[in-house]
């Protein structure tokens, strides 16, 4: 087990963040949720504890709270926000609410360095986002931090190597925020920093063999990344024991069945079924144009793909899947966070009883980099790896509206025009992920004398570290014009080419 900083989360949208900057640190962080038992968390035994920050206030009638127990395991402990006032009113101090949000840029007059504060300036530009504030500090506290608009703005017991932030360090705005967070970890926690995605490697490795004993597993494979990373690491673990399924649902890219047969043979040796299912797909989505339903008909038609194939296999007890962690938060709601469900992510979510299968989802805690990483780790090549992530509801959300046969082709022909000029331009390798969308809006053209009306493509290409927030790419207009060219000129059922020029938030990256 390396060394753990356990992250408890209490519905913070930066909880992942602050996860993310322990690792970039090069500290293994866990993110669990805020009501973990304490047997739980002693099992891990970690040497250091963060509370994330909530939308909830610490004063209202069932505010998510820790148990009262990990104040007593002697291990550091550092509240973000949310987290500090939780801290201070369970220990005996006082938080009041206050109509007065303090929200954005702050300036923050260090008062006692300490070791939280260790090698910084006096004073630093901090962000802010909270309601409620300290209004008295617990026995045993010290304020060591204040801004304009609260005497509490950091907080300590040594002695108990309790800390507390009311700004949040782990975002960007903070300035010196990477250095506090350090200072908690390699100063007050003294972690060594030496973990790094080998050590992840071994450990899951561990883990699948511990879970998985002699039993055998099932992959859905669908030849992304994060599904062959995880193939490949559960091959490692179990060999013979994992069987890929490939379900072709018909709402594959072009040529897209021949590719991934072809990635199985090359990079994961071990035994692939391809399971032939658009018609049943197609079927099932016959008519349905609400993105919601069409995503619920196609993660419920896999599943029952799954079924019959499990049923063919013989005695099966595991389903795997390449689940990463933005797949994770963003489709488990946490009381009181409006962002937290924004989409049904069909491979999240679990299974119907009666298949009786577990699910072993090895990427579960991590970001897509850091799948990369693992994946170059396994030995997988750069053309896997750096594969544009693709939905497992596929050209399902792609195809704005309800789907058939025509929409189907139209997209694919377009959508594969737009990736090759992307990969001859290089510019596929610095875009986070690049796809055409169909909208079922008509438009009238003209094409030699002829009036045509048809379709409208939309370009979407995006810039993003781990899909949490995106920017649309500048892509050079003299790309954008010869994609525009080609799809109008070779994909018949199509007039009309449009950019897509929005950022996520407040649009999400896929159209559905
Ligand atoms: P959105 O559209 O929510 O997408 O900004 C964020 C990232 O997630 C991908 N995505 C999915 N991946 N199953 C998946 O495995 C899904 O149901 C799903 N929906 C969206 C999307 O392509 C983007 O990379």
């Amino acid at each position: 087990m390396p060394q753990t900083i356990i992250v408890l989360d209490f519905g913070s949208q930066y909880t992942q963040v602050i996860a993310r900057r322990i690792r970039e640190a090069k500290v293994y962080s866990k993110v669990l949720p805020y009501n973990t038992p304490i047997s739980v968390l002693k099992k891990l035994n970690p040497i250091g504890i963060v509370l994330s920050g909530g939308p909830a206030s610490v004063l209202a009638k069932g505010a998510p709270k820790p148990k009262p127990a990990i104040f007593s395991l002697d291990i550091p402990i550092l509240g973000i926000c949310y987290g500090l006032q939780l801290m201070a009113s369970m220990l005996g101090g006082e938080v009041k609410s206050s109509n007065y949000r303090e929200y954005g840029r702050g300036k923050l007059t260090i008062l006692k360095k300490g070791l939280l504060f260790k090698s910084l300036p006096p004073s630093l530009t901090v962000w802010n986002s909270h309601g409620d504030s300290l209004s008295q500090l617990p026995k045993g506290f010290k304020a060591t931090a204040q801004t304009e608009n609260s005497d509490f703005a950091s907080i300590e017991n040594s002695a108990k190597k309790f800390y507390g932030l009311q700004f949040h360090p782990e975002v960007e705005h903070s300035e010196k925020g990477e250095e506090i967070l350090n200072n908690f970890l390699f100063t007050i926690c003294k972690c060594s920093g030496d973990w790094d995605i080998e050590d992840f490697t071994q450990f899951a490795i561990q883990e699948i063999k511990k879970k998985v004993g002699s039993k055998k597993v099932i992959l859905g494979l669908s030849g992304g990344v994060d599904s062959s990373v995880a193939a490949a690491l559960i091959h490692r673990a179990i060999g013979s024991q994992l069987t890929c399924i490939f379900v072709d649902n018909g709402l594959l890219r072009l040529n897209e069945r021949d590719q991934v047969k072809k990635l199985f043979r090359d990079h994961i040796p071990g035994k692939l079924r391809v399971a032939l299912a658009g018609g049943l797909f197609l079927k099932n989505l016959k008519g349905v144009s609400d993105p919601e339903k069409k995503r619920k008909i196609i993660g419920k038609t896999f599943i029952d793909v799954f079924d019959k194939e499990v049923r063919n296999l013989g005695e099966v007890d595991f389903l795997a899947q390449g689940t990463l962690y933005p797949d994770v938060i963003e489709s488990v709601p946490i009381e009181g966070n409006p962002a937290s469900l924004i989409k049904s992510h069909h491979n999240v979510g679990g299974l119907p009883k009666r298949m009786k299968l577990s699910l072993l989802e090895p990427l579960r805690e991590l970001f897509k980099d850091e799948v990369r990483n693992l994946g170059r780790a396994l030995g997988l090549t750069e053309n896997v790896l750096m594969r544009h992530p693709f939905p497992g509801p596929g050209l399902g959300v792609r195809v704005v509206g309800s789907i058939n046969a025509k929409n189907l082709r139209v997209l694919r022909e377009a959508d594969a025009i737009f990736i090759e000029e992307l990969i001859n331009s290089k510019w596929y390798y610095k875009l986070w992920q690049a796809f055409c969308v169909f909208l079922p809006v008509r438009s009238v053209g003209v094409m030699g004398d002829e009036r045509t009306y048809e379709n409208v493509i939309s370009l979407r290409a995006v810039t993003s570290s781990d899909a949490m927030t995106a920017d649309w790419a500048q892509l050079p207009d003299k790309l954008l014009r010869k994609v525009s060219n080609r799809i109008i000129n070779e994909v018949k059922g199509a007039n009309r080419v449009v950019y897509d020029i929005s950022s996520k938030p407040p649009s999400t990256i896929e159209w559905e």
